[in-house]
């Protein structure tokens, strides 16, 4: 007998998992850095057409695909044609590669919660710094100094919070997809939000908040005639929304028949960037602090990612005038719930892939694959070299990941499938606001042209670098690597495909 498709509780409970996977470590700590490095004030325009021709397009999509399919990716694009179940196992290589990386940083947001409470950082003589890179993290020199060799060892102060992390991620992927995925976005999502609430309020009421606010919204309107500015505003959006990766196409699957898909996308589309917008204003206004406390411009505060987080962050918290220990758990544990509703919907991209086209069983996908990925980021992440193997991965994902991905679905669905105006019909059939032409241009035509030239840009400029053995290049070895990796594996998935029976339910012309 079929087995029944597992369904969302109600649809606030998908649009809540939904916006769990937007809502994640690239609106705390990408989105600012990212704004303000474009342009400031005068970003937000690119972002905001960013977001309005590609991003929720793009999202419309992966839904209308994933509902229509009631499938997950592999077997939603196989409905295309049989050749793209391709680009539905390259996206569920991309989702493997990001989780392994992607939880390494929620693990150490987990301990860093646990040093908030004692201030720990702040004993070290050396600084935030040090203290992240050379104590905790006990990176080495060389970016092949892996645990087996000389120079190597794996820590486990990065590694014992991330089996943390993984076993969360295998309880609630386990439970299923209402009893688990819906269950803790239903309690991570609003818990979030008041907990971020709170630290913004504190932010803005901090001294100098108001240098660092001008600092974020004071626009530079030449930025706008700066390709790369755009090349960033769409590159935001794509991982951002978590598009390109298939994760839409399987929490859409999920929905009962006679959902409103347009209505969901603009919520989820929305509230993301709502989100961001306000993590641009807690992060500024606390960069405003640090300057005014520091007697420097802002701009000085300014610094990339994962140093805004771990190493200026803990360095900040420590100056506040009261609540220190308080406000920085806070900050962490806010981290941790974007991160892991996020991880959640990444992992259940393979598991869901495993189950619709393998044929397996919730129970085997979720041991097997959770299991899988879950052990190899353990056992190689937290590496003595882990931080060159995390920055090349996320330089490969992004580009070679996210924007080939979605290029490549773009074009099988819209020019070889020609599939949109079927889409388009199937998207319009329950819901509130109807798709029409705007949608498939912006989709058809907008949204690839500019991935093709956001691409050529990446792989000219890296190619140059390796070449050129630049500063860098060997990070960027390791990136195509993984990049050709993903490639080839999505190839061999093809070629098997086709000795692969479908399981009952999901055949070709089901
Ligand atoms: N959207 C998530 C974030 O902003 C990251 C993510 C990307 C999650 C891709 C899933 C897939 O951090």
């Amino acid at each position: 007998m079929l087995k029944q498709r597992e369904h969302w509780g109600t649809r606030a409970g998908f649009i809540l998992a939904a916006a769990g996977s937007a809502i994640g470590l690239g609106n705390i700590w990408r989105f600012p850095y990212v704004a303000y490095e474009n342009g400031g004030g005068a970003f937000l325009l690119p972002y905001l057409i960013a977001l309005l021709t590609a991003g929720i397009p793009l999202l419309l999509m992966e839904y209308s695909l994933g509902h229509r399919s009631k499938a997950s990716a592999p077997i939603a694009y196989r409905r295309l044609f049989k050749a793209a179940e391709g680009i539905g196992w390259w996206q569920v290589g991309v989702a493997v590669v990001l989780a392994a990386y992607y939880s390494v940083i929620i693990g150490w947001a987990a301990r860093y919660a646990g040093f908030s409470i004692t201030q720990t950082w702040a004993d070290n003589p050396d600084g935030t710094e040090d203290f992240f890179f050379n104590r905790v993290l006990q990176i080495s020199e060389g970016y092949w100094d892996f645990a087996w060799t000389e120079n190597g060892t794996w820590v486990g102060g990065v590694g014992w919070p991330l089996v943390g992390i993984w076993v969360i991620v295998f309880i609630a992927l386990f439970a299923g997809v209402r009893r688990g995925i819906e269950m803790v976005n239903r309690i991570a999502i609003p818990l979030l939000v008041v907990l971020f609430g709170i630290l913004v309020v504190r932010a803005v009421t901090l001294e100098g908040s108001g240098a660092g606010l001008n600092a974020f919204f004071t626009p530079d309107f030449g930025a706008l005639t700066n390709p790369t500015v755009w090349i960033a505003a769409y590159a935001q959006i794509f991982f951002s929304l978590s598009i390109g990766f298939g994760i839409m196409i399987a929490y859409a699957s999920y929905l009962r028949r006679k959902s409103d898909l347009t209505g969901s996308a603009l919520t989820v589309g929305f509230a993301n960037s709502s989100f961001e917008l306000l993590a641009g204003i807690g992060v500024f206004a606390i960069l405003g602090y640090m300057a005014f406390q520091s007697g420097t411009p802002v701009d000085e505060q300014v610094t990339g990612s994962i140093g805004l987080a771990f190493v200026a962050f803990p360095e900040i918290v420590s100056a506040l005038p009261w609540g220190s220990a308080f406000f920085g758990f806070l900050f962490f544990a806010c981290l941790v719930l974007a991160g892991l509703s996020s991880l959640i919907s990444i992992v259940q991209v393979p598991v869901a892939a495993a189950q619709d086209r393998l044929g397996w069983s919730r129970q085997k996908s979720v041991i097997t694959i959770v299991g899988g990925i879950g052990a190899a980021a353990v056992l190689f992440m937290p590496m003595t070299n882990g931080l060159y193997v995390l920055d090349a991965a996320d330089g490969a994902i992004e580009n070679f990941g996210i924007a080939l991905a979605a290029l490549v679905s773009i074009i099988a669905v819209a020019w070889i499938a020609r599939k949109l105006p079927q889409l388009r019909d199937h998207a319009n059939r329950w819901s509130s606001i109807k798709l029409g032409w705007a949608w498939m241009i912006s989709l058809g035509l907008i949204t690839p042209l500019f991935l093709m030239y956001m691409l050529f840009q990446a792989t000219r400029e890296r190619f140059g670098i390796v070449a050129n053995r630049e500063e860098g290049w060997e990070l960027l070895r390791f990136g195509f690597i993984i990049a050709f990796g993903l490639i080839a594996f999505a190839i061999v998935m093809t070629i098997l495909s086709r000795f692969i029976k479908l399981p009952e339910g999901m055949e070709d012309d089901a």
